[in-house]
């Protein structure tokens, strides 16, 4: 069939499935069939890290070489995943990261995700970059809220712009369409990224704004020094001036140094989410979990760590919590499930990921969540 997009084997696209596939029973299966209902060059933007792909690698060595230490007979009778975040409740401590232009996995892109993440009660951050307006995500949320009688957090993720006008446009816009926290990413302003967006895909909160250059050009005089995109980038002034535009808790993405931890709750950051931005920006950056402990011993503890960056089983989220973590994002995993199947897709998905976290604190003795610290990683 002439025409049609293909996908990373070389055949046709598969559509979206109405519902569950038979046979999914972890974030990893959709992972495997999520490139089949993708085109190549989508799922090669997904999933890559950035050079070598050595920090890609080296997010999942991290949790996988962490052992954990049952320990049966403790009483879960009253066993629970609640957790209280920036002084919102959630159900369990996991938040879907903000991924960027959703409808190059599924035509309902970040409407579906936010019906999933409504449906499971799970907190959602909506990206600067979505691929719906933040104010039709924000509706779709609500309406799903309310159809169903259960909502999870929404929270709203800023990429500085180039002109302060426009990132207060893009806060005051999040705060009027009810969205109740503000994730200001600060690790990839500068990264390299050479993906061309299909047609039908852009940055639908941007439109009328200009777009930055993501990456210079080889027959300009400067490469990066001396243009417009590393004079935009974020620094630690603007943390001072986005304290002073919002009342909404403010959570610093993209930190993974005791230094700047400390550094960001001085100046007033709610929060912070410790990551490597799923291993696209540095090669060879550190991972967020080894980083973790000296990063909370810096941090007072009334601020929160949220730690994300290869996460992708329940024991996994248990080792972050272990380690320091309030709570985790996922990133790739609500993409895999968005393209397999949609918002059935992303729901289930995150009903899998809840069951396995449940079931590693069960092993583990823990009822609550205060119970997890680091005994959980060594023999008692
Ligand atoms: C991202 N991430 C991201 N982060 C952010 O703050 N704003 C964004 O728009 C995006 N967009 C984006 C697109 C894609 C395709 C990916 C894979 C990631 C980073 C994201 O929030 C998160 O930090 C990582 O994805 C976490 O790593 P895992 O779970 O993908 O391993």
């Amino acid at each position: 069939m002439s025409g049609a997009a293909l996908n990373a084997a070389g055949r046709p696209v598969a559509a979206p499935l109405l519902r569950v596939p038979a046979g999914m029973g972890s974030l990893a299966d959709y992972g495997r069939l999520a490139s089949e209902h993708m085109e190549a060059l989508a799922w090669a933007h997904l999933e890559g890290g950035s050079d070598q792909n050595l920090t890609l690698a080296h997010n999942r060595q991290a949790f996988d070489e962490l052992r954990l230490c049952p320990e049966p007979l403790a009483d879960l009778s009253q066993a629970s995943t609640l957790v209280s975040l920036c002084g919102q409740n959630l159900q369990w401590p996991l938040l879907l990261a903000p991924v960027a232009y959703q409808r190059l996995a599924h035509s309902d892109g970040e409407l579906a995700t936010a019906r999933a993440a409504m449906a499971m009660r799970t907190g959602m951050v909506v990206s600067t970059l979505s691929s719906y307006t933040l104010e039709e995500i924000a509706q779709a949320a609500s309406a799903a809220a309310q159809e169903l009688g259960r909502c999870g957090p929404l929270w709203f993720q800023l990429y500085q712009q180039a002109r302060r006008e426009h990132s207060l446009s893009l806060i005051r816009r999040a705060e009027d369409a009810g969205y109740q926290a503000l994730i200001w990413t600060v690790d990839a302003h500068i990264k390299r990224s050479s993906y061309p967006l299909p047609p039908g895909v852009e940055a639908a909160n941007l439109r009328g704004m200009p777009q930055q250059r993501q990456s210079g050009d080889l027959m300009s005089e400067q490469i990066l020094f001396g243009t417009e995109l590393a004079r935009s980038a974020p620094t630690w002034d603007d943390l001072t001036w986005l304290r002073q535009q919002t009342r909404l808790p403010l959570i610093v993405k993209g930190l993974l140094s005791a230094r700047a931890a400390a550094r960001a709750a001085q100046l007033g950051a709610d929060a912070i989410v410790v990551s490597n931005h799923g291993g696209r920006v540095l090669d060879g950056a550190v991972s967020p979990l080894e980083v973790l402990p000296a990063m909370r011993a810096a941090v007072p503890a009334h601020v929160p760590l949220l730690l994300d960056s290869g996460v992708r089983y329940g024991t996994d989220m248990l080792k972050a919590l272990a380690l320091g973590a309030s709570a985790v994002m996922l990133g790739r995993p609500q993409m895999h499930a968005l393209a397999v199947a949609g918002m059935a897709g992303v729901a289930h998905m995150l009903y899998l990921l809840r069951a396995e976290f449940e079931l590693a604190m069960a092993q583990t003795g823990c009822a609550r969540l205060a119970d997890i610290g680091p005994e959980v990683l060594t023999i008692r």
